[in-house]
């Protein structure tokens, strides 16, 4: 494989409530690898409408994720944030690529049945699509790195085998025009943590969703420090105190979450909490956690909340990105399309 320039990319969906699991699992790790890399921030709206969408709701929200973007404390002027639909180039690459990717390979994917539910037929095809669509995201950029929840290992898989796929298939041309051995890169999903997939707080075996009918299952960004105390005393846990190892949180789905939350909120492992919190009561453990959330989730709502009130401001930050994101999926998917064989206006 020839050597790609490391670059990062990652999206999120403009649709409900962003919550605890969408910050630590995504956006918290966001923030972090600005350091390192080059990264690219993406509010995946022409993902949000795979289900129904009220418009006027659409477009708050499209703001309201790049606001918490923000406020978590990714920097616009380094990172590259945007929304999807401002930049052509996804849904271009998307339609080459549904004519690459497999039924087969869509048919496997676990989300689509989640998601589509019992009344299948009744789903959109963009639903059935969005794995796809979610490949031409990050290969418009061919990007080598996405950092993402857990959840999302499956449609990873899936983009590497586009990838793989479309190297292969095309890899007479990709020679020929001078791109050597592949053109895509084989990207590299960075999933893992103690917040890879946080659980339900009323649940620990159901994911933590925006979904969830219950507003005590999930922390919203947006909620304030009395939100954020309520649902930590009601989350469900069970009687015994906490264990002083790892092993002691097998079969306890609840103490699980609730430590591996505590840990990737204040930058360590379980081990070290457990090291701290061993053999401690849950009211105990909670009183610290809601002191640890309210700490760590509090100003971030709040400057979201100051960041939405100026919503020009916001849709200059995304103008400004989708700009530079142009400049670079452009002449990507100008190479693609002479790899193709299209014939292109010069
Ligand atoms: P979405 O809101 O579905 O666009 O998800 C945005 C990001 O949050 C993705 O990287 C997801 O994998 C991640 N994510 C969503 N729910 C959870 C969860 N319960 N735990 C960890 N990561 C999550
Ligand atoms: N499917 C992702 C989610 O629901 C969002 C997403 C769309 C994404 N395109 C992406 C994530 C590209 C990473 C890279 O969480």
């Amino acid at each position: 494989m020839p050597a790609f320039k490391e670059l990062v990319f990652s999206g999120v969906q403009p649709t409900g409530n962003l919550h605890l699991g969408n910050y630590l699992g995504a956006i918290k790790r966001f923030v972090a690898m600005q350091a390192q890399f080059d990264c690219l921030y993406c509010v995946v709206d022409l993902h949000a409408i795979t289900v129904w969408q009220d418009p006027a709701e659409l477009t708050r929200q499209i703001r309201e994720v790049t606001a918490a973007f923000l406020a978590a404390g990714i920097d616009p002027a380094r990172s590259v944030v945007f929304n999807q639909s401002q930049v052509p180039q996804h849904a271009e690459l998307a339609w080459i690529f549904n004519c690459v990717a497999r039924l087969g390979w869509l048919n496997r994917m676990t989300q689509f049945k989640e998601k589509a539910g019992k009344d299948r037929e009744n789903a959109s095809v963009g639903l059935y699509d969005y794995p796809v669509l979610m490949a031409a995201d990050i290969l418009a950029y061919r990007a080598t790195h996405v950092p993402v929840g857990e959840d999302q290992k499956q449609h990873l898989e899936l983009t590497r085998d586009i990838a793989q796929k479309f190297n292969n298939d095309f890899a007479g041309a990709i020679a020929e025009q001078g791109h050597g051995e592949a053109f895509f890169p084989i990207t590299e999903p960075l999933i893992g943590g103690p917040a890879a997939r946080v659980m339900s707080l009323r649940d620990g075996t159901k994911k933590m969703s925006k979904s969830d009918p219950s507003d005590y299952s999930r922390i919203n960004l947006t909620d304030d420090s009395d939100a954020i105390a309520q649902k930590v005393r009601k989350a469900k846990t069970d009687a015994e105190p906490l264990p002083s190892e790892i092993a002691g949180l097998e079969k306890r789905p609840e103490a699980d979450n609730l430590v591996g939350i505590f840990a990737a909120l204040s930058d360590a492992t379980r081990e070290d909490v457990l090291r701290d919190y061993g053999g401690a009561q849950f009211s105990a453990f909670k009183g610290a956690l809601v002191d640890l959330a309210v700490a760590k989730l509090g100003p971030i709502g709040a400057e979201m909340q100051r960041l939405v009130a100026d919503p020009g401001h916001i849709d200059a930050v995304l103008a400004d990105g989708a700009a530079r994101a142009e400049a670079i999926a452009a002449p990507n998917i100008a190479a693609v399309k002479d790899i193709v064989g299209f014939v292109r206006r010069r």
